[in-house]
């Protein structure tokens, strides 16, 4: 027994199809701006339960919800001024807002946290159209197994799935690789301040430019967990990460790079290089294919070069320091 995905392409009809599959309870593999999820319907008891088995995800760690709209946020969640203005400036995009759930709202109570829900609206029109056919909120965390590498491209969902005893049939909307390649930004408002619990393509200066105030606490506020999933190891390949390399050492197998390389590369070593020139949209891009492509050829340990810590690659860090935390 085990998960057999099936990649179809995204057209109209194949739309319907995973419609209807989503409202009979079953799971979909869709893309996003960011990575692809596993989505399922975010009211389905049923649906979420599946989620949290097939990946092997702690029930503690909650999901996000995705809506077509702020007004479909709306129906299910609370939203103050400040949170309004957040949604009509940054979405669809590569955000996650906490909200305060509606009493009434119908949402699976084991995709919340505490009576707050994650909601988003991705950049991605084929994906916007599947959740109005729907015409209910799509839960999707990143479709891998829990703590393994995020996935960016097809291949890798049934790379990270495979050996997984569950019995299910799972198609995935193959839209090959995602654009942004790294999760979204998830924030929460908190007196009036955008709380940072995980960096993503927006950081600190973009919500500095529109003029709200920040703090950032990674998720964790004095013994308050706000994030749950910020804590543990995550997104980590098998083959062990050396961070912040400027040589190579023996025991190296792969260079990850990043820019220029000024150091000696043996000829045993597989270099990929996250952007040659630089530019650090295009490392974030890369970042969870190469990996992948790397734990695909077997390679046990891999010198990461050092990502500057600006823009997208604050996030960048963050997931490559997680990935090697015990
Ligand atoms: O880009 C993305 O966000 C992707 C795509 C598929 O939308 N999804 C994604 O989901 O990365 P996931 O489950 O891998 O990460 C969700 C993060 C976790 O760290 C989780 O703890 C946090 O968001 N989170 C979700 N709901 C929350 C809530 N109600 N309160 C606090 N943190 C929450
Ligand atoms: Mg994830």
């Amino acid at each position: 027994m085990t998960i057999i995905f099936t990649k179809i392409p995204i057209n109209d009809d194949t739309l319907q199809l995973c419609s209807k599959s989503l409202l009979n309870n079953q799971l979909i593999c869709i893309p996003t701006d960011t990575v692809y999820g596993l989505a399922g319907v975010a009211t389905s008891d049923e649906a979420v339960k599946k989620i949290f088995a097939i990946k092997n995800r702690p029930t503690y760690n909650p999901l996000i919800a995705h809506f077509y709209d702020v007004d479909h946020i709306g129906e299910y969640c609370h939203l103050n001024d400040t949170e309004k203005k957040i949604c009509d400036i940054f979405m669809p995009g590569p955000l996650s807002l906490i909200l305060d759930k509606k009493p009434n709202s119908n949402l699976s109570k084991l995709c919340s946290n505490n009576n707050t829900q994650a909601v988003r609206i991705p950049n991605h029109h084929k994906t916007l159209s599947l959740i109005k056919m729907c015409n209910k909120p799509l839960v999707a965390p990143s479709a891998n197994i829990s703590n393994g590498l995020t996935t960016t491209s097809p291949w890798q969902i049934e790379e990270s799935f495979k050996n997984n005893p569950i019995d299910e049939q799972i198609y995935i909307l193959d839209d090959n690789e995602t654009k942004l390649g790294i999760e979204s930004c998830v924030i929460k408002v908190i007196d009036n301040k955008i709380n940072i619990l995980r960096h993503g393509s927006f950081n600190t200066n973009d919500f500095l430019q529109h003029g709200f105030e920040i703090t950032t606490n990674y998720g964790v506020e004095e013994n308050n967990i706000l994030s749950p999933g910020m804590l543990s190891k995550h997104y980590s390949p098998n083959a062990k990460l050396r961070l912040n390399a400027t040589n190579i050492i023996d025991g190296d197998h792969a260079l990850l790079a990043f820019g220029d390389i000024h150091f000696h590369i043996p000829n045993h070593i597989k270099v990929k290089n996250l952007s040659p020139n630089g530019i650090i949209s295009e490392a974030s891009h890369n970042l969870f294919n190469f990996l992948w492509e790397l734990d695909k050829n077997n390679i046990k340990q891999i010198a990461v070069m050092p990502i500057p810590n600006y823009g997208v690659g604050i996030a960048i860090n963050d997931r490559l320091y997680r990935a090697c935390a015990i």
